[in-house]
């Protein structure tokens, strides 16, 4: 391989000579990141953290940051976990409003963190990654992206040049209306949940003015079941289209919060704290650290549940089925139509809040017949039947094929998304062979059925610090995952899922919105699990080539002294720093660890 460490182990004749540089003399090295949701911006607190002499930058094609809590505006937007296990494990959030804290607040809390760490020395809003082409001579990503001129605000591409590239731009970020026939024909108001835009209002303002209105839902995901309770109260009618079916959990963790908080575990579920629990929250911060903790834990104890046929799995069916029963007491109707024969969690599962208890409103029809069209006035069922509607919302879901609508080049000139036809192939949701110095947050195979997404991202931007301080340290022009460590991975995912029920047939953007076939949304295993796998990067499995033309792979050594000392600048004991020292358990409790 060119460039690559071959000299001989038997060569002993030394034309080799030191480099002329310390061994901490790291080199200046260019990150580009593409987005700004909570992987970019872990990726904008970490890489400077992590670094030295890191150049950094964020592109970010929308207006602000936070990804998909910037992006989302539409009418119930909440958080589906409680907001305790959805917030950065070094951020916490003391005065979260309610257990599934709204949209707004998890929105005001990235803005909080991007302000905190001054984030937007990094971050460029309104660039478009619009193709990414990996050059071998050099080793370097060339990036084009798109955004409005400063001074013109017309759209022009520009040029940069990155060491590393990292992909942060979300799996749930590529929307799109419904194949529909007619549904450019209506003259209503129509909104897909995710392109929703109150402008300078909030949602509630926008949908308090809807109360003579007839509201269509289409969907019955995660987003129509936020939407559906949220835009009953507010307006004259409403109408839920729901093509498939789909299990309601009992709220997560609700006795443990009730029980942590003192509450009655029998009373009427009520999710917001009162202002007494919240100023608890922030006085006093063991309780708070209890909360979280046992929270945490708790959402990373249902594993079992996603598996065929275990007790856990069994009983989630029998409990859900019996709330799901009571909640539709009184449009029973509805619990034929909507109770699913596949497996708890084989899509999406949420409790859904408010969503089975809004259905059973008077000014709410739940439709199962399939719809014909739209058309002018509204939509038409395959029955003949028509409803006239003022708005309607598509919360119908996102490409989730990850076919990306830009070009990813690689080396060779190999596309990423010829790549990943017909379905993503990659190493650990990392990084993926013939794409050199590109590391992944929240690609394929990322996201999580049960446990805690936001340490998962942590973890994978971390793998990325990893490498990039590897690249640095060692003077790497390139790391490569190697080809049989992907397909060796990719053998254990896809011996992993058959046991699992999100194999089971159901329709899901687990499975890029199909019934069946590949699972490309999920990590093949637990959060637990997936944070075991990332923390210790096996560097085994990848490939390097030197960044120098020199025939020694202990180059990086350089002149056998650090920076501090040949300047006599810096601290010189820096290993006596208290961060620094491993203290072991004193003699006792060595001796007891010992003998285990
Ligand atoms: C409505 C909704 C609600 C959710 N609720 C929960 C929840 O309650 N709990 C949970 O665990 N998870 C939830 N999720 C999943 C959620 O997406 C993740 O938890 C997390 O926010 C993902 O962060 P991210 O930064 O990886 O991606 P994103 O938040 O999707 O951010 C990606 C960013 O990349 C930008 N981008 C994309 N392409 C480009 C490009 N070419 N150039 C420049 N920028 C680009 C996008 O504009 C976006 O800002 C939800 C998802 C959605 C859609
Ligand atoms: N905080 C949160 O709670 C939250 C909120 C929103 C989203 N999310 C995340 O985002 C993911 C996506 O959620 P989502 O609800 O936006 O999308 P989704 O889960 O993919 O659901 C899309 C819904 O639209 C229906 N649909 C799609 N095309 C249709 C058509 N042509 N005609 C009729 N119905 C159609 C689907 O029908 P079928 O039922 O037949 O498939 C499905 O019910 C979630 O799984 C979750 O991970 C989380």
């Amino acid at each position: 391989m060119p460039g690559s460490f071959h000299s001989s182990a038997n060569d002993t004749s030394s034309t080799y000579k030191l480099g002329d540089f310390c061994i901490d003399e790291y080199r200046p090295i260019r990150v580009v990141v593409i987005g700004a949701g909570f992987s970019g911006i872990t990726a904008g607190i970490r890489f400077p953290q992590k670094i030295p002499k890191v150049d950094l930058t964020i592109y970010e094609k929308s207006a602000g940051a936070g990804g998909t809590w910037f992006n989302n505006r539409y009418p119930g937007l909440a958080c589906d976990i409680p907001a305790h296990c959805y917030q950065l494990t070094f951020e916490e959030k003391r005065d979260w409003s309610a257990f599934y804290a709204p949209g707004s607040e998890i929105r005001e809390y990235l803005q909080g963190i991007v302000d905190k760490y001054k984030l937007m020395r990094y971050i460029k809003l309104r660039h478009e990654m619009v193709q990414a082409k990996y050059d071998e001579p050099s080793g370097k990503w060339h990036l084009r992206v798109r955004r409005p001129n400063p001074e013109t605000g017309v759209l022009e591409e520009i040029e940069d040049v990155a060491d590393v590239l990292v992909t942060a731009f979300g799996s749930l970020t590529r929307w799109r209306l419904p194949d529909i026939e007619g549904i450019n024909d209506y003259k209503g108001q129509l909104h897909h949940s995710a392109g929703f835009d109150p402008l300078d209002k909030t949602w509630q303002e926008v949908a308090d003015a809807w109360s003579d209105k007839k509201v269509g839902v289409i969907g019955v995901g995660s987003s129509a079941l936020q939407l559906v309770p949220a835009l009953q109260p507010r307006v004259s009618k409403l109408v839920n289209y729901v093509r498939g079916q789909t299990w309601l959990a009992v709220p997560f963790a609700a006795n443990t919060f009730a029980n942590l908080l003192g509450r009655d575990p029998g009373a009427a579920e009520d999710f917001t704290f009162t202002e007494e629990e919240r100023e608890r929250f922030r006085t006093d911060p063991e309780f708070y650290k209890k909360f979280r903790y046992t929270l945490e834990t708790e959402i990373n104890s249902l594993h079992s549940s996603t598996l065929q046929g275990t007790p856990m799995q069994e009983m989630g069916r029998e409990l859900f089925r019996k709330n799901m029963e009571k909640k539709l007491a009184k449009k029973p109707e509805i619990l034929k139509t909507l109770l699913p024969d596949f497996p708890v969690a084989c899509r999406r599962l949420t409790p859904g809040p408010g969503y089975l208890e809004a259905l059973c409103e008077d000014n709410v029809d739940f439709v199962s017949t399939p719809i014909k069209r739209f058309t002018e006035k509204g939509i038409e069922l395959a029955d003949g039947t028509q409803h006239d509607l003022d708005v309607v919302f598509c919360a119908t879901g996102y490409d989730t094929s990850f076919q990306m609508p830009f070009d990813i080049i690689g080396r060779n000139g190999v596309k990423l998304n010829d790549k990943w036809n017909p379905h993503p192939v990659h190493y650990l949701s990392v990084c993926v062979e013939d794409f050199p110095n590109m590391f992944m947050s929240l690609g394929p195979n990322s996201g999580v059925g049960s446990g805690s997404l936001l340490a998962l991202i942590e973890f994978e931007i971390l793998y990325a610090c990893q490498a990039v301080a590897k690249m640095q340290r060692e003077r790497l022009k390139s790391m490569e995952i190697k080809a049989e460590a992907q397909r060796d991975y990719d053998q254990y995912l896809e011996n992993y899922f058959p046991k699992s029920v999100y194999a089971a047939k159901c329709r899901s953007w687990y499975k890029a919105g199909k019934e069946e076939g590949r699972i490309v949304g999920l990590w093949p295993g637990s959060t637990l699990h997936a944070l075991k796998s990332l923390e210790h990067p096996r560097w085994e499995d990848y490939n390097y080539e030197p960044l120098d033309p020199v025939e020694n792979r202990m180059y990086w050594l350089g002149d056998g002294q650090t920076y501090a000392e040949k300047t006599l600048t810096g601290d010189r004991a820096w290993y006596l720093a208290e961060e620094y020292i491993d203290r072991p358990p004193d003699s006792s409790e060595f001796l007891s660890s010992a003998a285990k």
